[in-house]
């Protein structure tokens, strides 16, 4: 009887058997080794994580000093008034600068002239619940649903004192 002609080799296993899953299990180990080390690792002491936050805060207090234009003495954070070109920068400006979306572009006559005649109730209505008109949709607050109404108002004079 011969041997099958495909049966050539009866000694070990080759190295390429055997040096695949040698690889994975390397790498399995490491992988969890990382894990553990990450789980262990204590997190910042809380003294690290206050500083961090007062660091932070420098770091973003010349954009909320930017924002808050009119601040009502005593009525406390919620009730600041933010100035309606600041709003308009921080929250519509991303659409209307452009035109981006179907928005009306800021300071363009021709596409403010019918919007301008139904009112400026209407403006700010829409500028505040949002609406799907022929153009596109615009978001109520422009998508920002920190910004009250008085804010939103506030960005709707800014953009219509623009036309003239
Ligand atoms: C995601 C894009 C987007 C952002 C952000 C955005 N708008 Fe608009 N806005 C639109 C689009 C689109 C229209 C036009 C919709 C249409 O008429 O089809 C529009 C229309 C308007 C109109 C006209 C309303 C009318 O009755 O015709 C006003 C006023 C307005 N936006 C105010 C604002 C204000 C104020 C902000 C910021 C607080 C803002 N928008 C942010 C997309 C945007």
């Amino acid at each position: 009887m011969a041997d099958s002609p495909t049966a050539t080799s009866s000694g070990p296993l080759p190295i390429t058997c055997w040096a695949g899953p040698a690889v994975f299990i390397a790498v399995a180990i490491t992988v969890l080794a990382f894990f553990w080390w990450f789980l262990s690792s204590p997190s910042a002491a809380p003294e690290d994580q206050a500083l961090q936050v007062e660091t932070l805060r420098e770091q973003l207090a010349p954009v909320g000093k930017m924002l808050v234009t009119k601040a009502e003495p005593g009525t406390g954070v919620a009730n600041v008034i933010v100035g309606g070109e600041a709003v308009y920068q921080s929250a519509c400006a991303v659409c209307h600068a452009t035109g981006i979306a179907g928005a009306p572009q800021l300071g363009d006559q021709e596409l403010w002239r019918d919007r301008a005649a139904a009112g400026v109730e209407a403006l700010y209505g829409n500028a505040i619940n949002g609406f799907q008109g022929a153009t596109g949709v615009m978001p109520p607050r422009g998508g920002n649903a920190a910004l009250n109404k008085a804010e939103v108002r506030s960005a709707v004079d800014y953009m219509l004192a623009a036309l003239q």
